[in-house]
């Protein structure tokens, strides 16, 4: 099996040939996932929400997403695999970037990193593309600054698509290879896509894009609560679980677990 890289994204781009993504966070889901032909594998920092039970992704650190990364990439054989930087270890400076993207690429084996922001981060950009180290850019809605934006709310509407463009350009003239448009109109994220040489990867951002990305939680029916409406859920592992959890639990009662089957004798 050949593995994905970056000229792979910029041939989908070209071709018009469809990408797919989704998180992962650990070694047995990114076994799964890079076999069922997923093109890309992000370690996002959603992790927060979907690991470490926080409601937001700002109290994730690297050294909570390093070691989930090298889970990640010692499981794949085909997938690209990319390290979200989280919030607090770019904001800073190129150099505080560069540092973190460092930490990624040396400790966990993934191929690339992410990070949040368009114009306002394409310095960080700059910087760790020089290095050698692709950089995957993410605008529109960015939840590591969900304060500032007033929560999960839609960008690029209206006038706001102006700074969506601006943003865009900025990520790929800093040399980004690709880049997340998160909860944007589907129209605006076309409009971004045909404008870009790089591909783009939609997160509740339309069918017009080079690729989807979804947070396999919810795509997968395990998340709790609320999930977005852009998300399409694939499975109902909450209910596979809930399922297999009571029905254990009968069985352990009523004696008919553990069988004989299931014991060691002699
Ligand atoms: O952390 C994450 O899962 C993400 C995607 C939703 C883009 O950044
Ligand atoms: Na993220």
């Amino acid at each position: 099996i050949k593995r994905v890289r970056t000229r792979h994204f910029q041939n989908a781009k070209e071709q018009g040939i469809k990408i797919t993504g989704l998180t992962s966070y650990d070694m047995l889901t990114a076994a799964i996932f890079d076999q069922a032909g997923i093109d890309f594998l992000l370690v996002g920092d959603s992790a927060g929400n979907n690991v470490f039970g926080y409601d937001t992704t700002l109290p994730v650190t690297l050294d909570q997403l390093i070691p989930l990364t090298r889970a990640v990439a010692g499981a794949v054989k085909r997938a690209f695999v990319v390290g979200d930087m989280p919030f607090g270890s770019y904001e800073t400076g190129p150099d505080e970037a560069l540092h973190s993207a460092f930490r990624f690429m040396k400790e966990t084996g993934a191929h690339a990193v992410k990070l949040e922001g368009g114009v306002r981060s394409a310095e960080q950009i700059r910087r760790i593309v020089s290095a050698g180290i692709p950089v995957m850019a993410h605008i529109g809605f960015t939840p590591q600054s969900e304060h500032q934006l007033g929560g999960h709310v839609i960008q690029g509407r209206g006038e706001g698509v102006e700074q969506l463009l601006a943003d865009a350009h900025a990520v790929e003239d800093a040399g980004a290879f690709a880049v997340v448009l998160e909860m944007v109109p589907a129209e605006a994220a076309k409009r971004v896509t045909d404008e870009l040489k790089i591909p783009t990867i939609s997160v509740g951002a339309g069918p017009h894009t080079t690729g989807q990305l979804l947070v396999w939680t919810d795509w997968a029916g395990l998340t709790q609560g609320r999930i977005p409406s852009f998300v399409k859920q694939y499975a109902n592992l909450s209910q596979v679980l809930t399922d297999a959890a009571k029905a254990w639990t009968a069985d352990v009662v009523s004696g008919a677990y553990p069988g004989p089957e299931n014991s060691y004798q002699g």
